[in-house]
């Protein structure tokens, strides 16, 4: 790929994101040589520091969070000297004059084509000062030349959001917003796409005629750690179902795009936003559950509950877990449940999608024959095994006719030898190239808040009397298991 030369200035450069996530994800990308001829990475933060001591700041990081290990000195040297550090407060807004002269400096060596990305890996409250500095110091640029990358969380409910978005477009125009969702940079989130729109077979198949019910389950066994202070005001509503598991029920549900621009498929996920069923009072009592982690062995520790949990309040009402059923109220899916589960302190780490389709119209099997009988299903499994499985009926081999379900299987291990990138070099290399496709435009944000809100509001100001309600190592509260089981379903899980 050819970039234009590349100025990235990433505010919060010191932060945990820049050293586990963005560092590593440039470096990688120089290792592969997908970074520009001419590029300089500026760090900005509060303290003062060196260009050397932010370089060995990164490098540590790198070494310690890249998922090709420690660097390679020789190379690492030549990455680094394309890496600079520049103090700025956000709240001391003259110091944007010392960021400013240092771009221009980078910008007069690169020439006129010089593209400038500015990453906000700060604390969201940061985010309108920020872009407002910006404009002020004239550094907002044009719609061919700059860029503002937005982490999540993109507002706390509706309101928060819209205001976000009306802040950030005063000052840049959409072409020039990218608010990131991590997940669709991840490599079998995007094969989402590829295995719907690029396969013939599976078209016919992909409605309500054959689909019995979908699951999205994303399940961690960490809990909240040191990010308690940031997760009370958050719960699993806002940290998780908002953004990433609402992205992946969109990839399920979406009609085909007309092409692969950005646009059309971003038209084509607001779609199923817009149609999903909305939220009444009865539906959040009956569709959504909610849940909190008391204390509990892992692999033969003893971890703490989530109320005691470094800033997390006694009797906090913070749910750590939620369960929804949700409706997408549209020819394709009418009466199609989707189910999404995620929660922290689970008995596993998965991300799975199951599709289970519905059963034969008539069984011409004995019962002796079909014990083992079960209905159709396809698993994408996200993480951390990467696969897509069809599970099948198939005879067992020997003398009776008896059934059983096999797995086809797709397996990215067996199957490729290259190791996938992490979602950020995906991501931030689109920034570069400047392709918005898996970034979340406005009205995709603010349609994912407007459904959640009766369930935010719901949550917010009814404390659960049965929290905490699951202990850590298990699958979540009972309320989750009978949510499905009320449909005659069980949440699916990988061995
Ligand atoms: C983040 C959430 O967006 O995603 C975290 O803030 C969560 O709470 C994380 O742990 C999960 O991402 P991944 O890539 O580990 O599945």
């Amino acid at each position: 790929i050819s970039l234009n030369p590349t100025i990235i200035v990433i505010f919060g450069g010191t932060g945990d994101l820049n050293l586990r996530k963005l560092a590593p994800a440039l470096y990688n990308l120089y290792s592969d040589g997908y970074m520009p001829e001419k590029y300089a990475i500026i760090g900005t933060a509060r303290r003062k520091l060196t260009d050397e001591k932010f370089r060995e700041t990164i490098m540590d990081g790198v070494n310690s969070f890249s998922r090709s290990g420690k660097v390679k000195q020789e190379k690492w040297n030549k990455f680094a000297e394309h890496v600079f550090y520049s103090p700025v407060d956000v709240e001391a807004p003259e110091t944007f004059g010392d960021l400013k002269a240092n771009i221009e400096r980078h910008q007069k060596e690169f020439g006129p084509d010089t593209q400038i990305l500015y990453y906000l890996a700060v604390a969201p409250n940061l985010f309108p000062l920020i872009a407002k500095c910006l404009s002020k110091y004239k550094l907002a640029g044009n719609e061919d030349n700059c860029r503002i990358v937005i982490e999540k969380p993109f507002g706390r409910d509706l309101e928060t959001a819209k205001e976000l978005n009306c802040i950030l477009t005063s000052i840049f125009s959409e072409k020039q917003i990218y608010r990131i969702d991590h997940y669709l940079g991840k490599e079998t989130v995007q094969n989402i796409m590829a295995f719907r729109f690029a396969n013939s077979f599976l078209e016919p198949l992909w409605n309500r005629t054959y689909i019995d019910h979908v699951q999205i389950s994303v399940t961690e066994q960490l809990g909240v750690g040191d990010r308690g202070g940031y997760y009370e005001g958050a719960g699993a509503l806002r940290d998780m179902i908002q953004n990433h598991l609402l992205q992946l029920v969109c990839l399920i549900g979406m009609e085909t795009p007309v092409n692969f621009d950005a646009d059309e498929i971003r038209n084509k996920k607001v779609d199923v936003l817009k149609a999903m069923r909305p939220f009444g009072p009865e539906d959040i009592r009956f569709s959504t559950v909610r849940g909190q982690y008391t204390k509990g062995w892992v692999e033969g520790k003893e971890v703490p509950g989530y109320r005691h949990e470094t800033g997390v309040a006694p009797d906090s009402n913070t749910e750590t877990f939620a369960a929804i059923k949700f409706f997408v109220d549209n020819w394709r899916w009418q009466g199609v449940p989707f189910y999404v589960r995620t929660g922290k302190r689970l008995f596993q780490t998965s991300s799975l999608i199951t599709i289970q389709f519905k059963d034969v119209p008539h069984h011409i099997f004995p019962s002796t024959v079909t014990e083992h009988w079960q209905q159709n299903r396809l698993i994408i499994s996200i993480q951390p095994e990467m696969s897509i499985r069809l599970q099948v009926q198939g005879k067992r081999p020997g003398l009776d006719m008896v059934l059983n379900p096999v797995d086809m299987v797709f397996d990215y291990k067996g199957t490729y030898t290259t190791e996938s990138p992490e979602a950020y070099e995906t991501l931030l290399l689109d920034v570069m190239t400047g392709d918005q496709t898996q970034f979340m435009r406005a009205d995709q944000v603010e349609s994912a808040w407007e459904l959640l809100m009766p369930v935010v509001n719901a949550w917010e100001s009814k404390k659960s009397l049965s929290f905490p309600n699951y202990t850590a190592d298990s699958w979540g509260p009972e309320d989750a298991e009978a949510l499905i089981a009320r449909d005659g379903f069980h949440w699916f899980t990988l061995p």
